[in-house]
């Protein structure tokens, strides 16, 4: 993650229970190459000691407002002035209010007032408290300040109920925070992204599918996103977290990708196919489970449609990036594929090599446009999709330009 390198983060913790995944958060943004600094509030060193933040983030924990020692060695106002960005997490309902209402009582709310960096809260907090008209009218209020608001995500929470309030995993808020330092390039484009496989099904329990994990798609929805896009990313079944920031739409076949992409085509400025569409469907699914009474048998299949050619076909459509799995001849088939499908650009990787493709970790692509190319990678898949971004981004502003 390029854009944590050498990043200051003052993260501050309040006291949620959620403050002990906020040591692994330090780990985690520390491995992303940022400095961090922990302030902790009282309600905090109820849930974890400092000394575990002093261990983690390899930094004196900062947690009070009137130690003439603390103040001397870093004060409140060196600490506004050192940070980069500052993130609170969790963020409790009793954080969020105070900040607010500009409370200066601790301090954690001491330095958001007194800094001019970025201001991102992660809330943390039972379903109702979050659902509060009173939380609301805060977190509206923060929001309209210009506050990000990281979350909170859905599911189960420490006091056994079930619903909104959950802080994002430490990795989530690590992209999200990447996010507050992303480049520019692609500010107020909207990007539509297809990712993973679809399903076709054969009856209601068996169904044709294909390897795709859906992790470049998704790599490249992240990217986006830090370069300022705002990304809807059409999904096919795969098993992989909601990147920070994307809006995402799950389908399962070619027909329900297609219907979900001509939906939100005619907003996006910016398309890009790396969904491993089914090209064949069964003519007919059957209604009930087929049972084994022949020794062999055969499906009938029907051409799915072609989501990226159908786009790439509207007279007035956007900026159109597609993606090619080659075993031979990559450069040619992928150029002849760009030209035939009327693309402004295409990606292709070879397939069927170990460490490259699907469900590999790693990737890299040749990419083609009209008069030029380029390579990119070998290099984890995230990094393959920032550079493949960048040069997306440089393309369309070409185009935009011309
Ligand atoms: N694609 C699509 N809808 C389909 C099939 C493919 O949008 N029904 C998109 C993919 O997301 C990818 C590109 O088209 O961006 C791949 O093109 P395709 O012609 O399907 O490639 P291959 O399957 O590699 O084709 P071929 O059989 O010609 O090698």
């Amino acid at each position: 993650m390029a854009m944590l390198q050498g990043r200051r983060i003052l993260l501050g913790v309040t006291g949620g229970i959620a403050a002990y995944k906020s040591a692994d958060l330090v780990r985690r943004l520390k491995d992303a190459g940022a400095d961090v600094r922990v302030v902790m509030t009282r309600g905090a060193e109820e849930f974890v000691r400092p000394l575990t933040f002093q261990a983690v983030s390899g930094q004196p924990v900062h947690n009070s407002l009137l130690d003439p020692q603390a103040e001397a060695a870093m004060g409140h106002i060196e600490l506004a002035r050192w940070a980069d960005a500052v993130l609170i997490a969790p963020a409790t309902a009793d954080a969020l209010a105070r900040l607010a209402h500009g409370l200066a009582d601790d301090l954690l709310t001491t330095i958001c007032l007194a800094t001019e960096a970025p201001l991102a809260v992660a809330p943390a907090m039972n379903r109702i408290m979050w659902a509060h008209p009173a939380t609301r009218a805060n977190v509206d209020q923060l929001r309209a300040r210009g506050v990000h608001i990281f979350g909170p995500g859905a599911g189960d929470q420490a006091c056994g109920e079930v619903g909104a309030g959950r802080m994002l995993e430490p990795l989530e808020l690590v992209d999200a925070t990447a996010g507050l330092f992303g480049s520019s390039l692609l500010r107020g484009v909207s990007v539509l992204i297809t990712a993973g496989p679809t399903r076709e099904p054969i009856d209601p329990v068996r169904y044709i599918t294909n390897r795709s994990s859906g992790k470049m798609g998704f790599a490249v929805a992240r990217a986006a996103v830090a370069a300022g896009a705002r990304v809807t990313l059409v999904a096919g079944p795969c098993n992989l977290p909601t990147p920070a920031g994307v809006e995402r739409v799950d389908v399962e076949t070619a027909e329900q990708m297609l219907e979900a992409v001509m939906a939100r085509v005619d907003a996006a400025q910016i398309f890009v196919a790396s969904a491993a569409v089914a090209d064949y469907r069964l003519a007919q699914v059957a209604a009930s489970k087929i049972k084994k009474s022949q020794d062999a048998m055969q499906l009938e299949l029907v051409r799915n449609p072609d989501i990226l050619g159908t786009v790439a076909g509207l007279q007035v459509g956007p900026f159109t990036v597609g993606f090619a799995a080659e075993t031979d001849d990559m450069h040619a088939y992928a150029e002849d594929k760009r030209q035939r499908k009327g693309l402004d650009m295409i990606a292709a990787n070879w397939v069927g090599r170990p460490g490259t493709g699907f469900d590999a970790d790693d990737n890299s692509l040749e990419v083609l446009w009209e008069g030029g190319g380029a390579s990119l990678g070998p290099a984890p898949k995230l990094q393959v999709a920032e550079e493949l971004v960048r040069l997306v981004a440089e393309r369309y502003s070409d185009t935009v330009q011309a």
